[in-house]
């Protein structure tokens, strides 16, 4: 049968964004086709667009999202038509080196679909982190489905599926953030943000937050922040030190992607404190630290890929902490958009209007 549906491609390197006819295969052994609901406009779509990820275009672009499963294919098992689901780019195989350490949120060898959705004249597309969710409809690993409480809107459960999940994990699983610890992020936007919330719910005493954009710190103040420092203006290593006794944070996330926030990072985090690189720095970039001060500062240096989290484990316990109104998941949607409204989306976080703009089908 298949499908024929719309989807948002990215024909060439800083090409606008078009709408355009899709080929959506029946699902194959082990896959899956979902209806997506809502696809939230991350930073990592721009940056496919711009040719920063690969040259594998032309991209179906749009990875963020929820929907409801439409059919599966063969020897799939505990995923059904009709399923409420959150779409994940950490299929985890069970079977690699990582997850038969029992490490699965590591995992080197993640499933995405094996037959290709294709443009009208057969051509192969490349869908963004495996998903291509700008789209009336997708098609995937089965595994890369997360069943959910389908209370939660289809625009804010997407969210979990890259950057606000990236943010959460990168303060509750890889820094670890607990009871009482003192915390700075540097870069508030959706991923930031998602980092002060984390901390936030993991009960760090303190939590400090940076960016150059006075709108992301008043937001960062609604997801739980107790301080916050424009770096524009103010220099951001001493304010957090000073915010801290004049020792530094337990935990610093940098959640930018750039050497200067990292440095920033590294000097304002305390003795045996953690730093978390969650931010997606280009190939360009080299970072220069004396050895001496890595060394003599000990504790962790970190970096955090989806925030280490494990769909299964993860998404639905955060989606039943936001339906008990303990998680503020909401405050991530600035806008919904339509599927054509995508480049617009595009301009305004460049700009840094907007936390998230959520496509919604
Ligand atoms: N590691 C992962 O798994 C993962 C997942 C999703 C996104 N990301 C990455 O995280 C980063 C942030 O993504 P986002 O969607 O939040 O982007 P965003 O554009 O919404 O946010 C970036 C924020 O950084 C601020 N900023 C820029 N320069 C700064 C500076 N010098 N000092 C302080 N703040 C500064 C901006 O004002 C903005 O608020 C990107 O690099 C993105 O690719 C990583
Ligand atoms: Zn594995
Ligand atoms: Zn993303």
């Amino acid at each position: 049968m298949a499908y024929e549906v719309r989807g948002v491609i990215a024909r060439g390197k800083g090409q606008a964004v078009s709408l355009e006819t899709v080929h959506v295969p029946d699902p194959g052994p082990g896959e899956a086709v979902v209806n997506v609901q809502a696809c939230g406009v991350c930073h990592t779509d721009l940056h496919y667009r711009e040719g920063g990820i690969n040259d594998d275009f032309p991209f179906l672009l749009g990875h963020e999202a929820a929907g409801v499963v439409e059919a599966v294919g063969e020897g799939v098992s505990g995923l059904a038509p009709g399923d409420y689901v959150i779409l994940n780019w950490r299929a985890v195989c069970g079977q690699c080196r990582a997850c038969l350490r029992g490490r699965p949120w590591y995992c080197f060898n993640t499933h995405n679909a094996t037959q290709k959705m294709t443009l009208e004249d057969g051509t192969e597309l490349s869908p963004a982190l495996g998903i291509g969710a700008f789209a009336d409809k997708t098609l995937v690993a089965a595994g890369q489905c997360t069943k959910v409480d389908p209370a939660a809107s289809a625009a804010v459960a997407g969210l979990l599926g890259c950057g606000v999940m990236a943010g959460l994990g990168a303060a509750i699983n890889t820094g670890g953030v607990t009871r009482g610890d003192s915390v700075a992020v540097i870069g508030c936007g959706g991923v930031g943000g998602a980092a002060v919330l984390g901390s936030s719910l993991a009960g760090a005493a303190k939590i400090i937050a940076v960016d150059v954009d006075d709108r992301k710190l008043e937001w960062a103040k609604s997801f739980g922040a107790t301080h916050t420092v424009n770096s524009r203006t103010t220099d951001a290593v001493e304010a957090i030190r000073e915010l801290t006794g004049g020792f530094g944070a337990d935990v610093v996330i940098e959640a930018v992607g750039r050497p200067e926030t990292y440095k920033q990072a590294f000097y304002a985090r305390d003795l045996a404190g953690t730093v978390v690189l969650v931010g997606v720095p280009t190939p360009d970039m080299t970072l220069e630290l004396p050895l001496l001060d890595v060394f003599g500062r000990g504790g962790a240096l970190k970096s955090s890929w989806y925030g280490d989290c494990l769909p299964s484990r993860d998404f639905p316990m955060l989606i039943d902490l936001y339906l008990q109104g303990r998680l503020n998941l909401d405050g991530f949607v600035t806008e919904t958009i339509a599927l054509d409204g995508v480049e617009q989306a595009f301009a305004k976080m460049h700009h840094g209007e907007v936390l998230r703009s959520v496509v919604t089908l």
